[in-house]
């Protein structure tokens, strides 16, 4: 039987969701159709486009920008909320089982399973996490799960304390950008920052680290070039991408993803 998926954003043309989400199907022979869904950017648009699909036997729905923080609110008021969604404070998947809408966040989970399909080991080492907005906040509890000490860096230092302050961990502290330009060494340095998105440039200073990821991705990075030119490994964000939505497809379906065998 057909299952049916969406993702839900605006814009949402450029979505590559639906190409990954039918190839992932296709390794495992489940047949399955997955939709761009385009929504006004209100919340009460949004709640009927995701009731509409669920009503109509929906599996499953991805929620990409701006409507991540949209769903967080919708379930948390009608529905259950996995831990990772609710330290993100946004939802990228959700799924409806028995008891009703259920809101989870493979975002975080994804970067830190595309680090470990780079070899990169995260127990104990020292990262650097530069923003403090929505993308930032959704990495935080699984670099802490996999055990990690993290600064986060961010231009406004007050945003970077309240998010701190919500976690209360020993291994996470708050520091301003300019205290990263004076040249702190992280074993992984991540830019979480919008600032590449916008054309603008991170000021980085001196700072040094062994491997640098930006969460971005299909946009040449000022960021990675900086590092590489200190001979960092580097990696852009597509790998998590890939692994955000295999860790919500597999929810979804049950079965289990291996990317070897996945023809995109
Ligand atoms: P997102 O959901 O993508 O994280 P956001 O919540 O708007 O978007 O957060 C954007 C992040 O990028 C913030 O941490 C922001 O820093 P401020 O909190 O100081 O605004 C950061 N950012 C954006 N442009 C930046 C720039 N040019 N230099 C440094 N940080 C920048």
């Amino acid at each position: 039987m057909m299952q049916h998926f969406i993702v839900i954003g605006n814009p949402i043309n450029h979505s590559k969701s639906p190409q990954i989400h039918t190839a992932f199907a296709r390794s495992v022979g489940l047949s399955v159709s997955y939709q761009k869904q385009y929504c006004p950017n209100d919340a009460d648009s949004f709640t009927a486009v995701v009731s509409a699909f669920f009503a109509g036997g929906g599996v499953g729905a991805n929620i990409t920008l701006p409507f991540k923080e949209m769903a967080f609110e919708m379930i948390k008021s009608n529905g259950r909320l996995s831990t990772h969604a609710l330290a993100a404070g946004a939802v990228n998947t959700i799924l409806q089982d028995q008891q009703g809408l259920y809101g989870d966040n493979t975002d975080g989970r994804g970067l830190v399973a595309d680090l470990y399909a780079q070899a990169i080991e995260l127990d104990n080492k020292k990262i650097a996490l530069i923003g403090a907005g929505g993308a930032a906040r959704g990495v935080i509890l699984p670099l802490l799960e996999a055990g990690a000490h993290i600064s986060i860096f961010n231009r406004t230092f007050l945003k970077a304390t309240n998010l701190v302050n919500e976690f209360q961990s020993d291994k996470l502290s708050a520091h301003s950008l300019d205290e990263l330009k004076t040249g702190g060494k992280f074993d992984v340095i991540i830019n979480a920052t919008s600032a590449t998105t916008i054309g603008q440039i991170l000021d980085l200073g001196d700072c040094s680290a062994n491997f640098a990821y930006d969460m971005m991705y299909g946009k040449p990075s000022e960021f990675l070039i900086h590092f590489k030119q200190q001979g960092a490994d580097i990696s852009d964000g597509f790998g998590m991408l890939i692994q955000q939505a295999k860790l919500s497809f597999e929810q979804w379906t049950g079965k289990t993803i291996d990317l070897s065998q996945v023809q995109f």
